[in-house]
Parts: structure tokens; sequence; C-alpha cells
């Protein structure tokens, strides 16, 4: 059987336009910017309206017709759309339809990867995958996530937190003879550790009732302490394994784009990894943890600013609830 490899041909990403600060946050609960900034390195996230049409889809809409504008592609030239959110705009049909529909990629199968913060490595392996075995050319892989409606504003141990926004990467078959390709991806996960990050209601176990409403089950519910304790772990993990299976070491890496959840998560993985930060792609202190959506968006920054360039290694390092996490190496 013929194999292909994949690459990342453009990215795009998009944001709501209400930035709330630190500073608002103490308005509503106990907290303050120093705290904030000191023990997570957030100093701002964006949070959507949704009466003014910022929808999860319309944010991935507007950040995939700039990824589709820079790939020279139009919509009707995806195969395939692979959308991972934890928070659709509907439980049903899934939002990688109603991305369709707005797009109007009439060709599309469209699905989506529901792995919390790991959902874009997850879905960018998928999207491999496909492209690998020839099954189609040209994937729209989305991280897009609007968080806001989940968080319980309330609890100033996660409401700190969390920002919405989307990133999207065309994944295509790369030419024979292209540097640019994803060297591998590795995914894992550890179910155990599932009530360390959930929203107990809302799905079928727990359907929302007024009771479930006025305990605030329906949002999310997380021991930041213990994710913590793991993710660096995990990260660090993932990251080397991902080196060692292409015979590269550290110091080959050009960029390493992890998952924005705490920047001292991020300093301690670098650290343990003996990488430099200088060469770690953060974006969080301007918007936070946006879940599925922090490594496309940070990578799409990062191109637009020419600081990645083609040529580059990159190390996608990720993890989230689940827990889940994963690494996928690339030559951009
Ligand atoms: O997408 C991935 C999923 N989530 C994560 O990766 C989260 C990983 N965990 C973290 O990022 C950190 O554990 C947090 C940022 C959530 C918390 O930081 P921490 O350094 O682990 O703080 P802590 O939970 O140990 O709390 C220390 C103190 C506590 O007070 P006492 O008990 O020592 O008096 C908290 O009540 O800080 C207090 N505290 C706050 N104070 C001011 C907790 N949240 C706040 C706050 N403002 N927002």
């Amino acid at each position: 059987m013929t194999t292909y490899r994949s690459k990342i041909l453009a990215t795009g990403s998009a944001f709501p336009a209400n930035r709330v600060t630190n500073a608002d946050l103490a308005q509503r609960v106990e907290t303050n910017d120093e705290w904030i900034v000191e023990r997570t390195g957030i100093r701002a996230r964006r949070v959507a309206d949704a009466a003014k049409g910022e929808l999860n889809s319309e944010l991935a809409l507007r950040a995939s017709k700039q990824a589709l504008d820079r790939a020279g592609l139009s919509a009707t030239d995806i195969d395939f759309i692979l959308y991972a959110t934890v928070s659709p705009d509907h439980v049903m049909p899934n939002t990688a339809c109603v991305l369709q529909e707005k797009l109007g990629a009439k060709r599309a199968g469209a699905l989506d990867i529901s792995a919390a913060c790991s959902g874009f490595v997850y879905a960018l392996s998928i999207a491999d995958a496909f492209i690998k075995t020839g099954q189609y050319r040209n994937i729209l892989v989305i991280g897009a996530e609007v968080l806001s409606p989940m968080v319980n504003w309330d609890d100033r141990g996660t409401c700190i937190l969390f920002g919405d926004g989307a990133g999207v990467a065309v994944l295509s078959r790369a030419p024979e003879g292209d540097a640019s390709q994803i060297y591998s991806t590795h995914l894992y996960a550890d179910g155990w550790s599932k009530e360390l990050f959930f929203v107990p209601a809302g799905g079928t176990a727990m359907p929302v009732t007024h009771e479930v409403l006025d305990q605030k089950l329906h949002l999310m519910q997380m021991k930041g302490r213990e994710i913590y304790k793991v993710a660096v772990r995990m990260l660090a993990d993932c990251a080397t394994e991902a080196l060692t299976k292409n015979g590269f070491t550290v110091k080959d890496v050009d960029w390493l784009v992890p998952h924005q959840a705490n920047l001292r998560i991020i300093e301690a993985v670098a650290k343990r990894l003996d990488f430099p930060m200088e060469k770690v792609i953060v974006n969080i202190e301007e918007f936070a943890n946006t879940s599925a959506a922090t490594v496309p968006t940070a990578f799409d920054e990062a191109v637009t600013n020419g600081k990645i360039k083609r040529g580059d290694l990159v190390l996608f390092d990720v993890f989230g609830a689940g827990l889940t996490y994963g690494s996928a190496l690339l030559r951009y």
C-alpha cells in the first residue's frame, strides 16, 4: 500500500472581542492580579458573547476562512473536518457539521473530537493517519472552545484560568520530496484520573435539573494542585518519546508549543527537558487556557509573527481533562 506524508499547509485563529483582565475578575471573586500572574502567568482572557454571535462555530469559521485563504484552497477542497472541542454549540449535531454548513465545505465528512485540552493534537493525529493512508488529501483540523458558559465565575480556583478562542490548521498531503511533514504523534490517556477535572452534569449520567443548576453541577470542577503534579511528568515524557522515536534530541528542536494551562507548568517542563524558554511559544499571558485552542492559536501566532519558519522542527505537547495527553513532532 502506498503511504503518504502530511504537512501543515496553513493556519488561522480567532478570538472574541471582549478582553477580561485579572482586575476585572478581582471585582467578582476574592483574588488579585499579583496572585494570578505569579501562580499562572495569566494577565487576560477573551470571553465570548453569544448574543453578539460569538459562538464556538463562528470563531472556528473566522479561523478556518483565514487558514483556507492562506492555503490557497476553497472550502470545497476540504475532504474532512476534525473539530476538537468540549464546548460544542450543541450536544447534537456536532459542531463540525455546523461549521461545514457555514463554510460551505460540501464534500467534507465532519466529526467532533472530545479530548479536552489535548483535543487538537488528538485531531491532528487522526488527520495525519487519514492522509497517510491516502483516504483524504485536505483536512481542516480545528481546536476551538467557548468555555466561558461552563466556568463557575464564583470559583476563584478555576475562573481565573480559562478563555475562549479558536485555532485551525489545514493538514494536506505533502508533495513528494517536501521536507515539511508530521513525523509522528503520540496519544495517551489516564481515565482513572477522570474526576480531577470534569463537568458532573449535562450528560446522560446526570441530566440538567433545577437542583443541578442550583448546585452548579453543570459547570467545570477541577482539582488544580493534583493535575499540576502529574501534568509536568506527562508533558516531559511525551516530548521525550516523540524525539526518541524519530532520532532527534532536544537540541534539534527549534520550537516547543506546549498546552497553555499554567506558565509554571510550562517552565517546569522546559527545565525537566533542559530546553531553553526562549524557544518555547507562550500565549497564556494574553489568552489564558483556551483548552483545545491553545496549541493551534499559539502556533498560528508564532508563524504569523515570523518566529516559526518553514523548515523548523516543532514539537506540540499537550495534556488535559480525561486525563488525556500527547505530543506531535513535525517539520513546518
Ligand atoms: O487544562 C488543564 C487543566 N488544568 C490545569 O492544568 C490546572 C493545573 N493547576 C494549576 O494551574 C494550579 O494548581 C492553580 C493555578 C489552579 C492553583 O495554583 P496553586 O499554586 O496550586 O495554588 P493552590 O491551589 O495550592 O492554592 C494556594 C492558595 C490557597 O489558599 P490557602 O489554602 O493556602 O490559604 C487557595 O485558596 O491560594 C488560594 N487561591 C487563590 N488566591 C487568590 C486559589 N485560587 C486563588 C485565586 N486568588 N484565584
